[in-house]
């Protein structure tokens, strides 16, 4: 269900109810550090407002009969010393707010890296690796801008409205009549730009995750795309969806022009006049209060601009932390309980009635089979039988849906993963290797401090070593991502010496050899069948000449265990593995 709609039209299953405490808890730890912002920034807007007033107090002390210039000079000094200590102020909560919200930004990817570390392969079957990318790097980013300018603006808007209502009030409580029509209006117009805004806001992020899926899928099957000479569609397909960013763009700058209170502080300026001017030709106000009454009217500009800022900036880091929860609620959270059984294996796997399907249709139904100490078992089916499959379950890649499977008669849910899964190594149709140097990408399963003498052992008994010294930095060559850099079977043979490096007590050869040439081939299946000496083998292979070195072979058709036995008695007796020899040979 790989598709777009499981991202996008698909409502959300995690509602705002979910987010607030998930902030909190990410919150907690600077909480010391947001007492010290919020109480900073009431100061720094407390002294903002009061610059007005005591503008104000030097006009009255100026404008009288005989200027008390003692008075003045005093007033000077304590405004020196307010912009002073308001620039202190605005210094050090500026860097406050920068410190909790880089370290929220860091805290929350970090916690979503964990979150993806523990999921299920289900998981990644269902969610595009450039969707997660996106949700990892643009939201986690995106909650750093809640918070900063996000929470920044929003506080200004709270603060910077109430400290001048408050001092207005002070001067004259009639003078708060033009400020409150023009705060009502404010909040109207307010309210009507969040609705527009919102879903303009949600489909931009939308936009951003399906471009950058759209990215990521195109540059990992580049050589397939440049092969199959798509190059010129996948390239409109791009711009399609370059365009589709684009005008979402442009919709929420629409939507965000259309921000009326700015004009309306203006006409608030206007009306405030008007009224300030009838107060003083009544006597009620002095010129300096009036100047002071202007000022602080001017005040209101400010929150008026901050909230046209931050309220578009805290809806997408809203609808960002919930893309996140999205990622980290979804199921398929490995069920690991800590304090699993760990233990050297023997090597004993059973399969009990194990049934297995990925989405509703089964893959495998009902397969019980046993494998003993140090035994060789080969699955032998058609393509589609469930082969790999059955791989997967035995390394907890996936769960089976019904029966269980066994190792060293012990269900595979009460082992410890980790202890269970170092002692496994699968070698694989499909090698997966990191963008790291030979020598770390051989040493993978065996922890950091493997020195170089035996990986280079491990990779001369794997065939690996003479291609690994041609190469020019030799063990210290980086590959690129995927190993694309090596051939298959290079790669193959380093996943050899991987394994041989882990001592694996269960070994499991996916086609192991299918992409080796055919000398190599005999060198490197010699290797194989040092490797398997006195292991658990599951050999997954039509090829007759490995299929004669196991004890045992089990056939597999269409998901169920039709036959075992060894070759001689099934060539004789079963119509299946008959047709799979005349079709393999
Ligand atoms: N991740 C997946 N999601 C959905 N279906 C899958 C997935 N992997 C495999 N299948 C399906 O499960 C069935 C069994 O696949 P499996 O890989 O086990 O076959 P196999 O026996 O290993 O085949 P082959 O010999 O070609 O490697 C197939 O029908 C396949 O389409
Ligand atoms: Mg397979």
């Amino acid at each position: 269900m790989r598709t777009d709609d499981v991202f996008g039209s698909r409502p959300s299953i995690v509602g705002p109810a979910r987010i607030g405490p998930w902030l909190q808890k990410h919150l907690k730890p600077y909480r010391g550090s947001l007492l010290i912002y919020l109480v900073g920034t009431f100061a720094w807007q407390a002294l903002t407002a009061a610059i007005p007033r005591l503008s104000g107090a030097g006009f009255d002390a100026i404008l009288r009969a005989a200027p008390d210039v003692n008075y003045f000079t005093h007033l000077v000094a304590v405004l020196l010393l307010v912009v002073l200590v308001r620039g202190a102020i605005g210094i050090a909560t500026t860097y406050t707010l920068e410190y909790i919200g880089n370290g929220v930004e860091r805290d929350v990817r970090a916690a979503l890296y964990r979150g993806l570390l523990d999921k299920r392969q289900a998981f990644f079957d269902r969610w595009r690796v450039g969707e997660l990318l996106a949700r990892a790097t643009g939201d986690a980013g995106q909650i750093n801008q809640l918070f900063q300018p996000g929470l920044e603006f929003l506080l200004i808007a709270a603060y910077g409205t109430v400290l001048p209502l408050i001092v207005i009030g002070s001067l004259d409580p009639q003078l708060l009549l033009a400020p409150i029509i023009f705060l009502a209006a404010f909040a109207l117009a307010v309210r009507r730009h969040n609705r527009r805004l919102g879903p303009v806001s949600d489909r931009l992020q939308q936009r951003a995750g399906a471009l950058s899926a759209r990215l990521s899928e195109s540059l990992a099957g580049i050589d397939l795309i440049a092969a199959a000479g798509q190059r010129a569609r996948e390239g409109r397909a791009f711009a399609r969806e370059a365009c589709d960013y684009r005008d979402a763009f442009i919709r929420r700058g629409q939507a965000q022009a259309r921000y009326l209170p700015p004009l309306l502080v203006n006409v608030a300026l206007a009306g405030g006049l008007l009224h300030g001017l009838l107060l003083v030709s009544s006597g009620r106000l002095t010129i300096g209060e009036l100047v002071a009454y202007l000022g602080l009217i001017g005040l209101l500009q400010q929150p008026v601009e901050a909230l046209g800022v931050s309220v578009p900036l805290i809806r997408l880091g809203l609808s960002s932390a919930r893309r996140i929860v999205e990622v980290l609620d979804e199921s398929h959270a490995r069920q690991e309980r800590s304090g699993g059984h760990r233990a050297e294996l023997s090597g004993e796997i059973v399969f009990e009635d194990v049934r297995f399907a990925y989405d509703d249709t089964p893959v495998l139904d009902g397969v019980s089979f046993a494998v003993g100490r140090g035994e060789t078992i080969a699955l032998v089916g058609a393509t589609g039988a469930g082969k790999s499959t059955i791989v997967k379950l035995l390394n907890r890649t996936y769960d089976p849906v019904g029966g269980r499977v066994v190792v060293d008669g012990i269900d595979l849910h009460a082992w410890d993963a980790g202890a269970l899964c170092s002692q496994i190594a699968i070698i694989e149709q499909d090698v997966t290797l990191f963008a790291r140097s030979i020598a770390e990408n051989i040493a993978l399963g065996s922890g950091p401090n493997i020195d170089r003498a035996r990986i280079e052992r491990a990779a001369r008994e794997a065939q690996a070593h003479e291609f690994i010294a041609r190469l020019p930095d030799g063990y210290d060559t980086l590959i690129g991502e995927r190993g694309t850099t090596l051939s298959g079977g290079q790669r193959q043979r380093l996943a050899v010496a991987r394994a041989l490096l882990t001592e694996p007590k269960i070994l499991v050869l996916d086609d192991a050899t299918s992409a080796v040439d055919s000398q190599t081939d005999e060198l490197l299946r010699r290797a194989l069948r040092r490797l398997r000496a006195g292991r658990t083998t599951l050999l997954i292979t039509n090829r007759l000449a490995e299929i004669r070195h196991a004890d045992r072979i089990v056939i597999l058709d269409r998901g169920r265990v039709v036959d075992q036995g060894r070759h001689e008695d099934l060539i004789a007796r079963c119509a299946i593995y008959r047709r799979i020899f005349t079709a393999y040979r």
